[in-house]
């Protein structure tokens, strides 16, 4: 199967497309950074509106597949290795600035089903949950290395996931007696959380061994802290977060930003899917979208954008609070 026909890459739906091209507006000569590759699909958009791109992903499988589905855009995009916080801040101290910013958080639904990846509640393979998995710490080693008393402060933390105790205990007296997969440490949670429950009541703890296994809020602060940096005087940037530990960062950073000049106009207001948008593709239902303009001198804009500024009229007076 070539990187095309992955079913993976038919299936999937990018999330908020539509305001993702609204708040970035591509179009001919607007240079992209987009951050979480993933699999292509906004830098799919981004290049079919006429910009260039430059995409990041830590994870090599889904460099390959976005690489294959965007080779008909052939010297409009360039794939870069490695963390969107390294890549930006080697980027911002090159002194390279882009038009327009996207980072789509977390993991894709690519490496999320494939339960090689060791993501998955149903996984049968040892719970590895790295996105690069060629560097760090699976979440088996997490969960070793840790003290009972740190475990159960990551579940906390990073799951909002009030047993944490008693399933960092579990976790660790499951290891010791040997078990490995996603699916077999799944059961483990299941057996000591009381009652019955609308969803897996593994999938906060999951959650929040991903987070620190990929230091997921870690690099979410440091691209945040340079955004400003990144932009060109007329540049717009997007981050869509999908659970609030990252959306209050987003939120507080570029609030921060625009309080200190750093940013002109930044979203009061999170953009979130259409009831369309849900019944095509439920995994949108978390999605939050917080937009950030670098500048709010509207003549520092590109005539290309003219026609959009009465559309910022009315996002203007939707914004007001
Ligand atoms: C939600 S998916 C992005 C989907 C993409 N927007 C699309 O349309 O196909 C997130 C992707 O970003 C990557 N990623 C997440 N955090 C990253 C980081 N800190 N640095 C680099 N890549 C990251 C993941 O490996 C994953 O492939």
């Amino acid at each position: 199967m070539n990187d095309h026909d992955h079913p993976a890459a038919d299936l999937h739906v990018p999330v908020l497309l539509d305001a993702v091209v609204e708040h970035l507006r591509p179009h001919v000569g607007v240079r992209a950074l987009d951050c979480t590759l993933g699999m292509g699909g906004h830098s799919a958009a981004l290049l079919a509106r006429g910009a260039t791109v430059v995409g990041v992903d830590r994870d090599g499988a889904a460099r390959a597949l976005a690489s294959g589905r965007l080779a008909g855009f052939p010297g409009a995009f360039a794939l870069r290795a490695g963390t969107f916080a390294d890549v930006a801040e080697a980027a911002v101290k090159a002194g390279e600035r882009f038009d327009a910013v996207l980072a789509d958080l977390g993991v894709s639904s690519l490496q999320l089903d494939d339960r090689e990846r060791g993501f998955s509640l149903k996984s049968t393979v040892i719970a590895d949950m790295r996105m690069d998995r060629e560097h760090g710490e699976t979440a088996l080693a997490l969960i070793d290395r840790l003290p009972e008393s740190d475990l159960a402060d990551v579940i906390y933390k990073y799951g909002e996931e009030r047993l944490s105790r008693r399933i960092a205990r579990a976790l660790k007296a499951a290891r010791a007696a040997g078990v490995s997969t996603g699916e077999e440490l799944a059961l483990v949670i299941r057996k000591v959380v009381p009652g019955h429950q609308p969803r897996h009541p593994a999938g906060r703890t999951f959650q929040a061994l991903r987070i620190a296994v990929n230091d997921e809020l870690g690099q979410l602060e440091r691209l945040l802290a340079i955004l400003p940096d990144l932009l060109t005087p007329a540049g717009r940037a997007a981050i869509i977060s999908f659970h609030s530990l990252e959306d209050r960062l987003v939120k507080q950073a570029l609030r921060a930003h625009a309080a200190a000049g750093r940013l002109g106009r930044v979203a009061n207001r999170v953009v979130i899917a259409t009831q369309a948008e849900l019944d095509a593709n439920p995994r949108a239902s978390s999605a939050k979208l917080r937009w950030a303009l670098k500048t709010d001198d509207r003549s520092a804009y590109r005539k290309a954008d003219a026609a959009d500024d009465a559309d910022d009229a009315d996002a203007d007076a939707e914004d007001a609070p």
